[in-house]
């Protein structure tokens, strides 16, 4: 590929082709399609050489894909080919893919290529880099330069500021003022996720966004020279990162400032629209670089520029000794890196600070846990006589890290070198080795870095908060995350970042087509929704998922089991996980201790070795409740969740309760108290953060890695291919390709290509948009499959338009052959008769030429010689005449005219004393008006009273009136009462005589009725003296059956006193036959002692 004779020769480092040309496709709405480019000679000669052959890519093993053109279709399997250096070569037809025509080379959108597959995507990627041009679009593909461009510069900024998608080169800037003008617009939260292999430019991608941000959405204040000062909180945003680069970036092979974190920076916005605050969330900090590092590698850079401290400080801090190679944490790496002063990235550090507000005893207090960890990695250890226990001869690197951490020295060596275990109910302590220590003591300097980091970040938080702001817009979030990692030896840490990725990625498949797929509904073309999202659930549910116990899960019950091993791990992953299913994400290994995952990127291979460990990340937990009681503040609030419920309660040995941390990471262990572990912690952490960017409108950013050397202008296209399929590039083509990434609107569409059906096109009668390109489409016999016709645009699957562009070339060159033909044809004949023309004319000069020199001797034609000139003098004469008379006419006319201006002049004279005079009658009526006006509005005044005078009459009137209607109504109301009470009075007489009547009625039933009742009440008397009587015998008959019962208990009760007493003699009888009884034994046992002292005397 790098023998390209289509790339343009262009190296020079102003950014070129930024002219935009034609209209057309784009993935998210309209643009450029076929570039004007095709001006330059270069261009026209590079379409010639690609139209005469059919060019391909092919795959090469060193540079990815080689350019080659088809010779011959062996068969449908097999295509010969012949590569550029003239190689001939039978490859398999899947394996060749199409090339784009010339002028698609440097599309800054990808998915304007028709021919949307990887080698192309990896050329066009190659050419735009070999021209300075590092952003491409479809989303943005950043490739690093690895040198400084003229491209980030204030003006370049304000030329992006407003600009439409695609008005300008695809640029970081472009996507951050997206990112702010959707927020503004949408009034929704938006997110920027940045991701790439580790030196691919990521965070130098993410400072430039934030720096755009910073500067186009600060509250701009003027002093009072008209200048603008810089915000402070501005500041403090763009100050957290070289603060944060001190202590979470490294040298590593590749790159010189590796961020070994991930971080989530969210940039809120007030009301207004200016910054009001922000917040920094981070990730997976490296521990493991805090004891090791490879020789071509650094520790965290802070270690180096404390080491370059003033003096005073590094006396304060006990670091006597200027040298890495004096400390145990630094004796094997790089102790300088090419071009980077330690000592002025100390002070750049330090002003970063103070700028965040940091005071000086802050500033201490984070510097202090680095050098502790310093003197903690000198603690020399030694073995005893056995080999077996691990003691400290030197105290001098034990005694200056208990110093800075404010921990008593003796109990700190006892802890390090025999811990306290439970054994049973009981604490032991037991004795460890060299090796043992040694690991204990690494895992401590991990975890006093982790947290003072974490310390770090929570302070900085702290001072760019908005907490104070209570109207906020939105926020802004820049997500700068390490991009997925296959390396021969994959462990827990890659696991993580590679989980991470799959969540990431996920994210942006779900996102991704989202719009394409909003664009389809939109034009309403036949389209079924796909959740491209869904396709890499699987794999997320193999490593997060509790049922089936997933990877992540498997290994949290294997920690938290007591006998839990990797190797155990392993084999219930394997049970668990293995199956025939071609299409299964897991697969185990034989004969080693690893699995395979197939992630989207491709399969990883990881080792399980160690991973127990890593995930439980144990420590001397006798050593961090020292900390926790540490009189340093600083040291016992980082590690203050150690501290039991009553120590708790206690306040420090400095008298200082312990603050509530607002530190993250504590904020998870003390979670409810439980035992938390990095896998869980950091799932957690994923789906926090995955929520959050749910509810997000996202942007996405791709950095590609160019090379490995980090050289400047090189490019592998290896390297650069497997990133595009790690970092889900090749992914999202994918899932373009899958649609129907090209499109015309349908002028445009009929416009270019109505040339290849002429006659549907002749037609001068009026044809709507749609059914033009339906004919024109159906003309082309176009499979059906291949194109939708929506609303307005015509879209395409991918590759259509190119074969419909070489169809169109075909035709045109066609067209413009018998164009050339007619043109010649013409030109001929011209020829032709211009030379037989100058044959005729050269015959009839040849012919005067004789006849002249037969008349010149001739008398005759010497005398009309003569005579000519004399006929011009005749002509002059005349003409003078005629002029004359010209004049003479002119004259007239003049006098003419001259007496009608003076008819005029006097007709004016007349009209301007007329006018006068109606000026001065205008001005009498206007008087005569202004005292006509003047008696109107008196008049109008007097109206307007003796209006209001009837009005207050009509009122009068009107209340007399309803009065009058008041009494009428009162008298009708009077009489209706007069004549409804006459009838009342005759109802009330006809009531009163059917009342009598029915109370003669009403006597006689009463009198009945009386008959009844003494007749009932002689019955009841009756009934109540036989009901008396049968009581009375009733109770008589109960007393008597009552008496009885009486007789008989005091019988019973007799009958039972003289049992008892029987039992009682009894019972006496019986105690005096048992002793009788027993009387007799013992008589008994005497006698048969008797019997044995006879018998044995005898
Ligand atoms: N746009 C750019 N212009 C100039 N130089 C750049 C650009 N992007 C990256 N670089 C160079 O590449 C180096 C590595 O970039 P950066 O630190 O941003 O990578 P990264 O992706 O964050 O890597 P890591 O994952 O290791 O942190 C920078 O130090 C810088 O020298
Ligand atoms: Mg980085």
């Amino acid at each position: 590929m790098t023998s390209d004779f289509l790339l343009p020769d262009n190296t020079s480092d102003s950014p070129q082709y930024t002219e935009h040309a034609g209209s057309f496709v784009h993935s998210h709405g309209t643009k450029v399609f076929i570039k004007s480019r095709l001006d330059g000679v270069l261009d026209a000669v590079a379409q010639a050489r690609f139209n005469e052959k059919r060019w391909v890519w092919i795959p090469d093993p060193e540079m990815g894909y080689a350019r080659a053109h088809v010779l011959n279709e062996l068969s449908k399997q097999d295509t010969e080919v012949e590569l550029e250096s003239g190689q001939v070569k039978i490859v398999q037809t899947k394996d060749v893919f199409a090339m784009n025509p010339p002028q698609f080379d440097m599309a800054e959108d990808m998915a304007e290529l028709t021919q949307l597959n990887e080698p192309c995507v990896v050329h066009n990627l190659t050419v735009r880099f070999r021209a300075n041009q590092i952003y491409s679009g479809l989303f943005l593909v950043a490739v690093n330069p690895y040198r400084q461009l003229p491209i980030y510069s204030d003006e370049c900024m304000q030329s992006y500021k407003g600009r439409r998608r695609g008005e300008l080169s695809p640029h970081i800037y472009a996507v951050a003022d997206q990112a702010y003008h959707d927020m503004l617009h949408d009034k929704e939260n938006q997110s920027i996720l940045i991701t790439g292999e580790s030196g691919a430019g990521k965070t130098e991608n993410t400072k430039v966004a934030i720096q755009y941000l910073t500067t186009m959405a600060s509250k701009r204040i003027l002093n009072k020279n008209g200048t603008v000062l810089v915000n402070q909180l501005e500041q403090q945003i763009l100050q957290a990162n070289p603060i944060l680069e001190s202590f979470g970036n490294a040298q590593t092979i590749r790159n010189n400032n590796s961020s070994r974190f991930g971080k989530f920076i969210r940039i809120e916005f007030n009301m207004q629209a200016h910054i009001c605050g922000a917040n920094i969330e981070w990730y997976l900090l490296e521990k493991s670089r805090v004891h090791s590092q490879s020789s071509k590698e650094r520790n965290y850079h802070i270690f180096y520029q404390l080491l370059n401290a003033d003096k005073a400080m590094k006396e304060e801090l006990l670091l006597n000794d200027d040298h890495a190679s004096q400390y145990g944490f630094l004796k094997d790496s790089q102790p300088t890196i090419e071009d980077v002063d330690d000592a002025k990235e100390y002070e750049n550090l330090i002003n970063a600070m103070h700028i965040m507000g940091l005071k000086k005893d802050e500033i201490r207090d984070f510097l202090r846990m680095v050098a502790a960890v310093l003197h903690l990695g000198n603690i020399a250890l030694t073995a005893d006589y056995s080999g077996e226990r691990a003691d400290v001869r030197d105290f001098s690197a034990l005694e200056r890290t208990c110093h800075l951490l404010g921990i008593p020295a003796q109990e700190f060596k006892k802890s390090l070198l025999t811990p306290r275990i439970k054994a049973g109910r009981d604490w032991v302590n037991q004795a460890k080795s060299p090796a043992q220590v040694m690991a204990s003591v690494d895992a401590l300097a991990k975890t006093i870095y982790e947290r003072n980091f974490g310390g770090l970040v929570d302070r900085i938080n702290r001072a760019i908060d908005c907490q104070k702001t209570t109207s906020k817009m939105g926020f802004i979030g820049v997500l700068d995350i390490a991009g997925f990692e296959i390396f021969e030896v994959n462990s827990f840490e890659q696991l993580c970042i590679n989980y991470t990725n799959e969540k990431l990625q996920q994210f942006f498949n779900h996102n991704m087509f989202v719009l394409e797929q909003e664009e389809y509904k939109k034009e309403r073309i036949e389209w079924s929704f796909i959740d491209f999202g869904l396709d890499l659930q699987p794999t997320i549910d193999l490593i997060e998922k509790t049922n089936p116990v997933g990877i992540l899960s498997c290994l949290e019950e294997e920690c938290v089991a007591p006998r839990g091993t990797d190797k155990r791990f392993l084999e219930k992953l394997n049970s668990t996980w293995v199956s025939d299913d071609p299409e299964g994400k897991y697969k185990s290994i034989r004969f080693k201790e690893s699995f395979t995952v197939k992630h989207y990127a491709g399969q990883v291979e990881y080792s399980t070795a160690g991973w127990i460990n890593k995930n439980k990340d144990p420590l001397n937990e006798d050593i961090t409740r020292l900390l926790a009681r540490s009189t340093n503040r600083h040291v016992a609030t980082l590690f203050e969740d150690y501290l039991t419920e009553t120590e708790h309660q206690i306040p420090n040995e400095s008298g200082l309760p312990t603050s509530s941390s607002t530190f993250s990471l504590m904020k998870l262990r003390k979670g409810g108290g439980s035992f938390r572990t990095v896998g869980q912690r950091h799932k957690q952490q994923l789906l926090s953060l995955m929520n959050t960017l749910y509810l997000t409108h996202p942007h996405f950013v791709r950095c590609i890695l160019p090379n490995g050397r980090k050289h400047a202008g090189e490019i592998q296209a290896l390297l650069v291919l497997d990133q595009l399929r790690c970092n889900g590039v090749l992914e999202g083509i994918r899932i373009c390709r899958k649609g129907f990434p090209n499109r015309l609107v349908f002028a445009d569409f009929r416009k270019r290509y109505e040339i290849l059906c002429p006659r549907q096109a002749s037609t001068n009668c009026f044809v709507d948009g749609r059914s033009a390109c339906q004919t024109l489409l159906d003309s082309l016999a176009l499979d059906s499959e291949k194109y939708r016709i929506g609303n307005t645009k015509v879209f395409f699957k991918a590759t259509v338009l190119a074969e419909l562009e070489e169809i169109r070339d075909r035709k045109l060159s066609e067209y413009i052959t018998r164009f050339q033909a007619g043109c010649r044809r013409y030109i001929a004949r011209y020829h032709l008769t211009r030379v037989s023309r100058q044959a005729e004319a050269i015959k009839i000069m040849q012919r005067n030429a004789r006849i002249y020199v037969t008349l010149r001797e001739w008398s005759w034609w010497k005398i009309y010689a003569k005579l000519k000139p004399l006929n011009v003098a005749y002509r002059v004469e005349s003409q003078i005449k005629e002029k004359d008379q010209r004049i003479a006419d002119l004259e007239n006319s003049i006098a003419v005219h001259q007496q009608s201006y003076e008819d005029l002049q006097d007709q004016h004279s007349a009209l301007v004393a007329n006018y006068k005079t109606y000026k001065e009658l205008l001005a009498n009526e206007q008087r005569l008006t202004a005292e006509l006006e003047e008696t109107k509005i008196g008049l109008s005044e007097k109206l307007r009273d003796s209006k209001g005078k009837i009005d207050q009459m009509l009122a009068e009137i009107k209340q007399i009136k309803d009065q009058v209607d008041e009494r009428q109504q009162k008298i009708d109301e009077l009489e209706t009462k007069a004549s409804s009470e006459s009838e009342l009075l005759a109802e009330t007489q006809k009531v009163a005589e059917d009342h009598s009547l029915e109370r003669d009625i009403l006597a006689a039933e009463y009198e009945a009725l009386e008959e009844k009742h003494r007749l009932l009440e002689s019955q009841l008397e009756a009934v109540e003296t036989k009901s008396q009587n049968a009581l009375m015998e009733v109770n008589q008959s109960f007393d008597s059956q009552i008496q009885e019962r009486d007789t008989k208990i005091k019988q019973l009760k007799s009958d039972l006193e003289a049992r008892q007493r029987n039992e009682s003699l009894l019972q006496q009888t019986i105690e005096t036959n048992k002793n009788q009884y027993q009387e007799l034994i013992s008589q008994k046992e005497v006698k048969k002692i008797y019997i044995y002292l006879e018998r044995f005397l005898d």
